[in-house]
């Protein structure tokens, strides 16, 4: 983030005066009906280049332009507003931080006493007055003087209690948003109700708060960010307004039964550095992707009466507040295509085919789409503007088409009616679609992974001698590897005594690997290396994984009931395979397995956690160059140790990791987790507490 964000270039007065009319356009429909044609960063772009065009031309700024104006001079309601809802000023580093903070020092003549440092929620403000305890009227901020009273609301909104704890009489301020969930249930009645779907969250709740009469229900949330006194508020709790400082305020709000931040993974804090504040900033950001709700920065602000007081405020925005604004996670771009791939399992997944656009410091250029259904759900058009976000870290999904932006051009999206790779049938039985030949439809796909290096690991297997073993009709699958015999393989094209003779001893040595690698070799859908690891150290034999039910396999950490239920169909649906594997004499067990319901190997042994292993119960990230006693293990290895030491191995760091190994170069992963507070530590440190397991 650098503190000169990039801006559109406006050259002469007529293309001034056209993009003061765009984002004036913008601005009211953001604050309208929610469906700005611009997203965040666009908008953003165009009012700092208004701004700078108006810097060097003082005498051509026109009266509606949006700069120094709250929410960008949109639309104003007819209810006034008691106390102005005004807008906060942004930076967008820390260095533009330090510099405001600096300002307000200097502007007060004292160090602030504490600061609050909370999440900005990405909805849009309400101002919600109880009479009595009791709700009584809901109005937006309108043009900051007057808003739109929106009262119909009440009872759609969770977190803003109809009625409080005790009946005060007071103005809560905060944001009206929706959860993700909330969204993608908004937008499935919507659309089952013949409406055209919301952009994004912030749109929905931004127009399901408008809209007058609907026939089906919606869902939104609630978030206070500050209370005032109103006419009629008992002068105890007048004073306490007054006279508490911001944190305490919240803690007055949330004991009357209104929801803050404070129920979040992300709740507001009080601190009384800088270098807290700083650290707390990126907390926050570390924490964004995970949850189910928009921010789109943090706001930080003097947290006492008195600063704030003596702080006071512009025509705009607090002085002792300030917005520091996180990088844009969702854009608008064009859906140019779908295609339909069909995976290593057979089954067959849309997937969005975009124009390029930057998200949160990456181009995106493909994106997820679940399935048929979701395709319709979403009501999305070939050439649709589309809004598309990061997920969780890194996945780009598309969101909702922008229907106001259609032009009549777009064109439906075609569903396959065969399956694209082989022309057979499509069973469309469940959500996702999948080729009725199953794993063999794409088999050069799920016999390459079999014998990938974290598999079986059988080298001299590229796709073309795949591909070439299936047109020779010597294989339909990885099993069929292991009966192969040296006049089948030497008949092959390009191959030689020499190399036949090294693959088919890579074959035989195949055979020995424990049963973790041949059950992640089978690509069971739903399970990964390290899932396959769990599941055979836990049963311990493929005899008592093909007897396990569904409550059976439940028992394994990590897989819960839906999970468990594709397992046993994925195992019933491979039964034919495995028994081919039995038959050429593959290892079926996993050396120092014990199977369900015995102790563990060394239970007794160690001091650490219920089962005496050095990383009982605790999720281990590896991320870097491993060194000392770890350096050439791959990362499949060195997470393969983890587990064998009983610990969890994952590939991103949350808030749920417990330790992260760093190696040299260790990049992203480590800055996470000393953001999240976790704890590191070098590869040789680690290779100290599982020594025994090396
Ligand atoms: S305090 C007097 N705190 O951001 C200033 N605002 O861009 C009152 N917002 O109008 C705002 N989260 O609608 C405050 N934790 C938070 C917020 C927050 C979101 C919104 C609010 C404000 C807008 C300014």
């Amino acid at each position: 983030m650098t503190e000169t964000p990039a801006r559109t270039d406006i050259g002469d007065q007529g293309a001034y005066a056209a993009a003061v009319q765009t984002a004036v356009s913008a601005s009211a429909a953001y604050y309208g009906e929610g469906d700005s044609p611009l997203d965040d960063d666009a908008f953003d772009r165009l009012v700092r280049g208004i701004a700078a065009y108006e810097a060097e031309h003082p005498e051509h700024v026109l009266p509606d332009s949006p700069t120094g104006k709250v929410a960008g001079g949109a639309v104003a309601g007819d209810v006034p507003h008691t106390v102005p809802m005004l807008s906060l000023d942004n930076v967008f580093s820390a260095e533009g931080l330090e510099a405001w903070a600096a300002g307000l020092l200097r502007r007060l003549g004292r160090e602030v006493a504490s600061w609050s440092v909370e999440p900005k929620l990405d909805g849009l403000a309400i101002s919600a007055r109880y009479s009595g305890g009791r709700l009584v009227q809901l109005v937006t901020r309108g043009d900051g003087a007057a808003g739109e009273d929106v009262s119909r609301g009440i009872g759609m909104i969770t977190g803003l209690p109809g009625r409080l704890a005790e009946p005060v009489t007071v103005e809560l301020r905060g944001e009206v948003l929706m959860t993700r969930a909330q969204f993608e249930d908004a937008n499935t009645a919507r659309t089952a109700a013949g409406g055209a779907p919301f952009a994004n969250p912030r749109s929905a709740a931004a127009g399901s708060l408008r809209t007058k009469d609907r026939a089906y229900r919606v869902e939104m949330t609630f978030f206070a960010y500050g209370a005032l006194p109103l006419d009629g508020t008992d002068e105890g709790t007048a004073a306490r307004l007054r006279e508490l400082p911001h944190s305490g305020i919240m803690e007055l709000v949330a004991g009357l039964g209104a929801h803050t931040t404070a129920a979040t993974p992300v709740p507001a804090i009080t601190a009384t550095t800088m270098e807290r504040v700083r650290e707390r900033v990126e907390e926050i950001a570390a924490l964004r992707a995970e949850l189910d709700f928009g921010i789109d920065g943090i706001v930080i602000k003097a947290d006492a009466a008195a600063d704030q007081a003596d702080a006071g405020i512009s025509s705009r925005a607090p002085r002792w507040a300030i917005a520091y604004k996180l990088p844009a996670v969702e854009k608008i771009t064009r859906l140019l295509d779908v295609e339909w791939n069909v995976g290593r399992t057979g089954v067959i997944a849309p997937r969005a085919v975009l124009e390029p656009v930057e998200v949160d410091g990456s181009v995106v250029t493909y994106a997820t789409l679940h399935n048929a259904a979701d395709i319709e759900r979403r009501g999305l058009r070939i050439g649709d503007h589309v809004t598309v976000y990061k997920a969780g870290d890194v996945i780009p999904r598309v969101e909702a088409p922008v229907v106001h932006l259609r032009t009549g051009e777009e064109r439906p999206i075609g569903v396959p009616s065969a399956c694209p790779r082989c022309g057979d049938e499509i069973d469309a039985s469940q959500q996702r679609w999948r080729c009725v030949r199953g794993r063999s439809c794409h088999a050069v796909a799920s016999v390459r992974y079999a014998v990938g290096r974290d598999q079986l690991d059988i080298e001299g297997l590229g796709e073309n001698r795949i591909d070439q073993l299936i047109d020779a009709g010597l294989i339909t699958d990885f099993a069929d590897l292991f009966v192969l015999t040296h006049e089948q393989v030497i008949a092959l094209d390009r191959m030689g005594e020499t190399s036949t003779a090294a693959l088919l001893a890579a074959i035989g040595a195949a055979k020995a690997k424990p049963l973790n690698k041949v059950f992640c070799a089978l690509g069971v859908r739903g399970t990964g290396r390290s899932m396959s690891r769990r599941i055979s150290r836990h049963f311990g034999a493929m005899d008592a994984i093909r007897a396990a039910d569904a409550e059976a396999f439940q028992e394994v950490e990590g897989v819960g009931p839906e999970r468990a239920t594709v397992l046993v169909a994925e195992i019933a649906e491979l039964a034919p395979l495995i028994d081919k594997l039995v038959a050429a004499g593959v290892t079926m067990t996993e050396p120092g397995a014990t199977g369900p319901g015995e102790p563990a190997p060394d239970a007794e042994a160690g001091e650490a956690g219920a089962s005496g292993l050095p990383l009982s119960g605790l999720s281990v990230v590896a991320t870097g160059a491993m060194s000392g006693p770890l350096a050439g293990l791959s990362r499949n290895e060195v997470n393969e140790l983890i587990e064998r030491a009983g610990g969890r191995a994952s590939s991103s760091v949350s808030a749920r990791t417990s330790l992260l190994v760093a190696g040299g170069k260790a990049g992203s992963k480590k800055d996470k987790a000393e953001k999240l507070g976790v704890e590191i530590v070098t590869p040789e440190e680690f290779a100290g507490r599982v020594a025994a397991f090396l």
